[in-house]
């Protein structure tokens, strides 16, 4: 690979879920390290995509009637979707279901195959349905799956095995002398340590009488290939490995492998000894971080506790999301997600620090300057410490970046806008604006303020991209791109330049229930409840406030109506599926005096999701249409206008 590209790839996702704030980190880490490398200018390239084969995808698709591929169709869009609204910028999005991907797997498993890499042979033992993988007597937990907990089956078949017990000695020495290869340290560790009991061979294949959903093996039409030795294969296929050579050239081996820490063996041991008996070079990292907590507990649909990216962004504004991501975490360690800690840091960093420099700048140079940015004069001490800081800052995320370490470059950038605020508090501008005052002295203050902003907005880029763009240009800078480079140079600013008004970037969040952007967003009472006083507004009677959280406990979204039709011997019910976005519910709905079914289909309408499932004359409703009463009529509540299923109505 051309030695200054930088190739960074996050793991694939399954496609048998929701989008959860652990791929949204993930992939916000790969997209900011990627905007730093092209900020440095060196050729970059970002892979992210989805695991689309596998038994978890084909029991989804069951769970919802629906084909595996048609399953991997619909929910892959959540991806795709969630990615654009938090800006990422992947240069490549790789499905396991295409055939760019398929015709390399097959390549590769045919090749190993007759080089004797791959042989077949009788299986019994122990096998893990939710995990899909095979354990030995002593690595089984009694009946349990050593991973999962769960009971583990017995299983005699014949299968397909992959040689990796013959890499593993070469394995063990290659992690020894590459001690950048698995990082951090930690994990390195976990993995020599692994590597100590003797390496199986690994079970490669499925047959399809127990699992179709895979992509069938060229030299055997009755099984299908395992899916982790599938999805692995994605990082080469996505760049041209045995299809395009001059692409492949260019990009492998990868610089930067982002995994989470519970998928360390599949990409420490397997995938490595896969590429070595394929004949090709390690990535040169692969970076396992932490877990996302949610406070101090494992995030878990049982719990209800999944932190929504999407609904975040839209409550905090993608940039936000993204900072407190970046700047929470230290990379390797868990970190817990809490919204009062997003809202302390929200309001310390972005609300407080960032946004104090930036408002008393913009605001003095329109005032004082006729929104001109002035010129400095000769550097003061107080001017010299901050320039020294800001450039150092510069440095530190430079040093932070490679070595991973992002939380504290972000520190650094805190830590040169208190500095700006001290001097800016120091220096005392709007005393030096006053009648008699020193217009030389303002512009040195102004200049050296701005200039300090310019070097902050771009070491920020990569994480706040929307919010600095619009720092820039209300400083006149837009037409200056961030560059690295530029950021070892003092006084790139060219006095003179129109000094534009911003609205407050980051408006001060009262409680994490009042956040800004979601009181904008919501209807009127969802926005009043939090500021709601004691004497104000009164209630309709009989009805007793509840707290905003209670209110968010409910999760409402539109849904489409699908099919609907009279319940048999029931003469109000109707039996309506409807489309939440994704995922086909059954809904029986007391409407069948107020509305013929046929005049239902294609309605958008409201649906509580999160109910839990009654039966309803022997039928299961999984969920509630929301509906309005008066005088006997009733109406169903619709959208205003043309929305998909599946938004969130708040
Ligand atoms: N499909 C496999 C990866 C194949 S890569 C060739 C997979 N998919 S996943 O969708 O289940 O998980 C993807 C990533 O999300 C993993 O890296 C996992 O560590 C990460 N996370 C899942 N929950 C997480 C948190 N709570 N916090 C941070 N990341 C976590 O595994």
């Amino acid at each position: 690979m051309d030695r200054q590209a930088f190739y960074v790839t996050t793991p694939i996702y399954y496609v048998n879920d929701r989008p959860h704030i652990g791929h949204a980190y993930t992939t916000i880490l790969a997209d900011v390290l990627a905007r730093y490398h092209r900020l440095l200018g060196g050729p970059t390239r970002f892979l992210t995509g989805t695991d689309e084969h596998g038994q978890k995808v084909q029991q989804a698709a069951t769970r919802e009637g629906l084909t595996p591929k048609e399953q991997a169709d619909r929910t892959v869009v959540r991806f795709q979707e969630l990615w654009k609204t938090l800006e990422i910028t992947n240069d490549d999005f790789i499905r396991t279901t295409e055939p760019r991907h398929t015709s390399v797997v097959k390549k590769i498993l045919q090749d190993l195959y007759t080089r004797g890499e791959i042989y077949r042979a009788d299986y019994d033992g122990w096998y893990c349905v939710p995990c899909e993988r095979f354990f030995t007597e002593k690595d089984i937990e009694g009946q349990s799956c050593p991973d999962c907990h769960r009971p583990v089956e017995r299983i005699q078949e014949a299968n397909y095995f992959f040689r990796m017990s013959r890499h593993q000695q070469w394995l063990i020495q290659y992690i020894q002398e590459h001690p950048a290869f698995i990082q951090p340290e930690a994990r390195r560790n976990e993995t020599l340590g692994f590597l100590r009991r003797p390496l199986t061979d690994l079970c490669i294949s499925r047959p399809k009488r127990r699992l179709n959903w895979g992509i069938e093996l060229p030299f055997d039409p009755d099984y299908v290939c395992y899916v982790w030795f599938d999805a692995l294969v994605n990082y080469i296929s996505a760049v041209g490995y045995l299809a395009d050579d001059a692409a492949f050239a260019r990009w492998w081996p990868a610089s930067l492998q982002l995994i989470g820490k519970d998928i360390l063996t599949t990409h420490t041991v397997y995938w490595p000894t896969m590429l070595h008996a394929m004949g090709l070079p390690l990535p040169e990292t692969v970076f396992a971080h932490g877990w996302w907590l949610v406070g101090e507990n494992k995030m878990s649909k049982t719990d209800g506790n999944v932190v929504n990216p999407m609904e975040m962004a839209e409550r905090y504004g993608v940039d936000a999301f993204r900072y407190f991501l970046m700047a929470e975490m230290v990379l390797g360690q868990d970190a817990g997600f809490t919204e009062e800690a997003f809202v302390r840091r929200y309001n310390t960093d972005l609300a407080n620090d960032l946004g104090n420099v930036l408002s008393r700048v913009l605001h003095l140079i329109g005032a004082s300057c006729g929104g001109k940015l002035p010129a400095a004069g000769a550097l003061g001490p107080e001017e010299i410490r901050l320039r020294d800081t800001t450039l150092a800052a510069a440095e530190t995320m430079r040093g932070a970046i490679a070595g991973m370490r992002l939380d504290l470059g972000l520190a650094a950038v805190g830590g040169v806008l208190r500095e700006a605020n001290r001097y800016i508090d120091g220096r005392k501008p709007w005393a030096l604006a006053k009648a008699g005052g020193d217009m030389a002295a303002l512009g040195t203050v102004l200049y050296t303020a701005a200039e300090t902003l310019r070097i902050v907005s771009a070491l920020l880029f990569p994480v706040m991209p929307g919010k600095m763009a619009e720092l820039r240009a209300a400083l006149g800078m837009a037409h200056i791109a961030p560059d690295m480079a530029g950021l070892k140079e003092w006084g790139r600013l060219t006095p003179g330049v129109t000094v534009g008004a911003v609205q407050a970037l980051f408006p001060r969040i009262r409680s994490a229930a009042a956040a800004p952007e979601l009181q904008a967003k919501t209807a009127p009472v969802a926005a009043a409840a939090p500021v709601l006083k004691k004497d104000a507004t009164p209630l309709p009677e009989g009805v007793a406030p509840i707290e905003y959280a209670d209110f968010m406990k409910v999760q409402l979204r539109t849904a489409r109506i699908l099919t609907a039709e009279k319940v048999p011997a029931a003469d109000k019910l109707l039996r309506l599926t409807v489309d939440i976005g994704g995922a086909t519910r059954q809904i029986v709905a007391g409407i069948s005096q107020h509305y013929a079914p046929e005049t239902l289909i294609g309605k958008t309408v409201v649906v509580v999701v999160n109910l839990k499932p009654a039966k309803i004359r022997g039928l299961e409703s999984q969920g509630m249409l929301l509906a309005a009463t008066s005088g006997g009529t009733m109406r169903i509540v619709t959208v205003d206008g043309d929305l998909p299923p599946g938004a969130v109505v708040k």
